[in-house]
């Protein structure tokens, strides 16, 4: 086993490579330890109380869930007194979270989908937390929306970690992914994987099969063309997965390869796509290009959209480099 704690590894990270400044490493750890108890809570399920819907809505229209707020609470708690941010955001606030005045304030953003994989949590499938780190603009004063609004190759640290048979997080700072894999009984994250790769051609795709007669002229000739296999004309049979949990899907494409598709769908045509730039697209497109692979909308690499609002929704396609090139020159042929 590996005896390198996501502390060592930061802090030789910080030392060797002069990648994360100590505020950053700081801010890094308090989302870990955040996530350990979301952990901690995913795990007790109806034993702790945790399960289930707590009757309310967000900005999206949906319904949360009892574990949408209480991780959204814990990632709020653990990071507004470190003097490492100046303020949050979330999927499930409708504003931004500036800090208080009673803490002092630091230089970073922080952008998180605190539980992700909603409909999940109450059959005991993978779920996770996303997250997202930006810098304040230079020179600015107070801090507002316009200030999150921030291309994603502006980030400077985005992970998430996934609940599932074990609790892993995934963490990039801009020198390649790192896995790091919970030890409960030391209550610790050590690191397991380092400098993770997806593999530049895949055999599986993930996609919500059921919205297959909504899709645009694209995504359905791609689609169409896994499914003819051997005999069609990509000429090799392809393998479906979908957890639905976004966190889930792209933690299998960043373990074995794949492509990872959520894309435009006439049920709501005025939506650029079903999941957030801020929360999902932007961390989860820099890890995948980290890792080797390709992130975008069909038409744009995600990580230059720039952002208008900050519940932004998008299309996206991730994973494998050469299947999302693919499916992105066959939008460009469409169009
Ligand atoms: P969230 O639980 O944060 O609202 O996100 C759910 C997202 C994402 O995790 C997943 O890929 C997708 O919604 C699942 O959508 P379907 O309901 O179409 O399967
Ligand atoms: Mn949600
Ligand atoms: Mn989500
Ligand atoms: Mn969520």
């Amino acid at each position: 086993m590996s005896n390198i704690s996501l502390t060592r590894y930061l802090v030789e990270q910080q030392r060797t490579h002069g990648h994360i400044p100590g505020q950053l490493r700081l801010l890094i750890e308090v989302v870990a330890r955040a996530c350990k108890r979301i952990s901690h809570a995913v795990n007790k399920g109806a034993l702790g109380d945790v399960l289930g819907s707590a009757g309310t809505g967000n900005v999206q229209g949906e319904v949360q869930k009892k574990l949408d707020i209480i991780a959204n609470e814990v990632l709020i708690e653990a990071n507004e007194w470190g003097g490492h941010l100046a303020g949050m955001a979330s999927e499930e606030m409708e504003g931004i979270y500036v800090v208080p005045n009673r803490f002092p304030k630091g230089e970073y953003l922080l952008l998180f989908d605190p539980l992700d994989g909603s409909s999940n949590i109450d059959v005991n499938v993978s779920i996770g937390t996303i997250f997202s780190v930006l810098k304040m603009p230079e020179d600015d004063r107070g801090v507002d929306e316009a200030d999150f609004l921030q291309c994603g190759h502006h980030q400077v640290a985005a992970g998430y970690c996934v609940y599932g048979p074990q609790t892993t997080l995934v963490l990039t700072v801009g020198d390649g992914v790192a896995m790091f894999t919970l030890d409960r009984e030391q209550g610790s994250f050590f690191l397991t994987q380092e400098d993770l790769r997806i593999p530049e051609d895949t055999k599986e795709f993930a996609i919500n099969m059921s919205n297959m007669r909504h899709w645009d002229a694209p995504v359905k000739r791609y689609i169409d063309e896994c499914l003819a296999g051997k005999e069609g004309p990509r000429g090799k049979d392809f393998n479906m997965r979908w957890v639905a949990s976004m966190v889930a899907d792209v933690h299998r494409i960043l373990t074995r390869g794949g492509i990872f598709m959520y894309p435009w769908d006439k049920r709501e045509p005025e939506k650029p796509g079903k999941l957030r730039l801020m929360y999902e697209a932007n961390p989860m497109g820099w890890l995948v290009e980290q890792a080797g692979g390709a992130a975008t909308n069909g038409r744009q690499r995600i990580l230059d959209i720039q952002p208008k609002k900050l519940h932004e929704r998008v299309s996206v396609i991730l994973g494998s480099k050469n299947e999302v090139e693919r499916v992105t020159k066959y939008h460009a042929e469409a169009s």
